[in-house]
């Protein structure tokens, strides 16, 4: 297979990370289907269409046709049948459980067309724990997109021992074309590159959070005046959701038996009220009104 053999791109998730993925794939071009279990998630995500191309449209971001074009080539379905049977490339963003992903990729290798890539968004799963789920190892790989992903540019593209080199260079090639940057690891690692660089820093700053040196606010206020960071660490934590900071955490601490990479008490405290960031309206911040 080659990148000029991918015609549609089916996104699986159409949460947080899942609805912008497929926009930017219809924005490029591509006829995209995105699905989910969830009737609300979806709506939700089409109505996020509906109100963003035209907003690009009034920023003279986009052009009229550009918008139309984006909104026909996508479409947001319930039924995977449907939205990965003629699939050439899935992009799973479902929820961070392995169990989860192991049966979606089970499903998908049945579905799918035998040629077709799958790869998932994981932030902290490497595919070889799921690529044995399917009967074509070599056409799995992590495909790791940033948040919003509409606006950050990097993608990490992580090679497991399993993947082909053809797949993770049609993986990179689908980056360029979706207008992104494709970072090519060639060993899977925990946490990537960029997720490893993030966990030094937020580790830093929960440490001096929880020993009182200071507050999360000021913080912020630290590294976004000092460093030049559009966002601080625990502004950002509410950004990408204070449940999946707990659970790379956890993830992490379970693969080395290290105290030192267990969650911080303030994330384990903030996890289990349930205040995960902006998607509950609480977090670090309020997100009230
Ligand atoms: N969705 C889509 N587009 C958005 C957006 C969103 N949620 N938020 C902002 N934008 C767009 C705006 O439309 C605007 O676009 P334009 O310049 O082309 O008109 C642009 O982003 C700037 O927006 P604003 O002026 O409203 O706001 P900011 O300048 O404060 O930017 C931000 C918002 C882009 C989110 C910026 O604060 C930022 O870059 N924050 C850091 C994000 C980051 O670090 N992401 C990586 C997280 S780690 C991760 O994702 C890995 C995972 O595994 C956890």
């Amino acid at each position: 297979m080659k990148i000029e053999d991918v015609k549609k791109i089916c996104v699986i998730g159409a949460g947080n990370m899942g609805h912008q993925i497929a926009l930017s794939a219809a924005l490029a071009g591509y006829q995209v289907s995105c699905t989910d279990i969830s009737l609300e998630m979806l709506s939700k995500a089409e109505e996020f269409a509906r109100t963003y191309l035209p907003e690009r449209v009034a920023k003279a971001k986009l052009t009229q046709e550009q918008a139309e074009q984006a909104m026909a080539n996508i479409s947001f379905t319930q039924n995977l049948e449907k939205a990965a049977g003629d699939a050439d490339f899935v992009i799973e963003a479902a929820v961070e459980k392995i169990n989860v992903k192991r049966k979606l990729f089970a499903d998908l290798d049945r579905i799918a067309p035998p040629q077709a890539i799958l790869a998932t968004n994981s932030s902290f799963i490497v595919s070889s724990k799921i690529a044995d789920a399917t009967k074509r190892p070599d056409k799995v790989c992590n495909m790791h997109f940033f948040n919003p992903a509409l606006v950050m540019k990097l993608v990490e593209v992580v090679q497991g021992p399993h993947t082909s080199t053809e797949t993770a260079q049609i993986t990179m090639d689908l980056c360029k074309k979706m207008g992104k940057k494709g970072a090519w690891l060639k060993k899977e690692i925990y946490g990537f590159l960029v997720n490893r660089i993030l966990a030094a820093l937020h580790h830093e700053a929960q440490f001096l959070a929880d020993m009182g040196i200071s507050t999360p606010e000021e913080i912020d206020m630290a590294v976004t005046n000092a460093l030049g960071h559009p966002m601080g660490p625990f502004r950002l934590m509410d950004f990408t959701g204070i449940d999946l900071a707990y659970y790379i955490a956890m993830e992490r601490y379970q693969e080395t038996g290290d105290p030192k990479d267990k969650p911080s008490p303030l994330i384990v405290e903030k996890f289990a009220k349930g205040e995960w960031g902006r998607k509950t309206k609480k977090g670090f911040y309020s997100y009230e009104g």
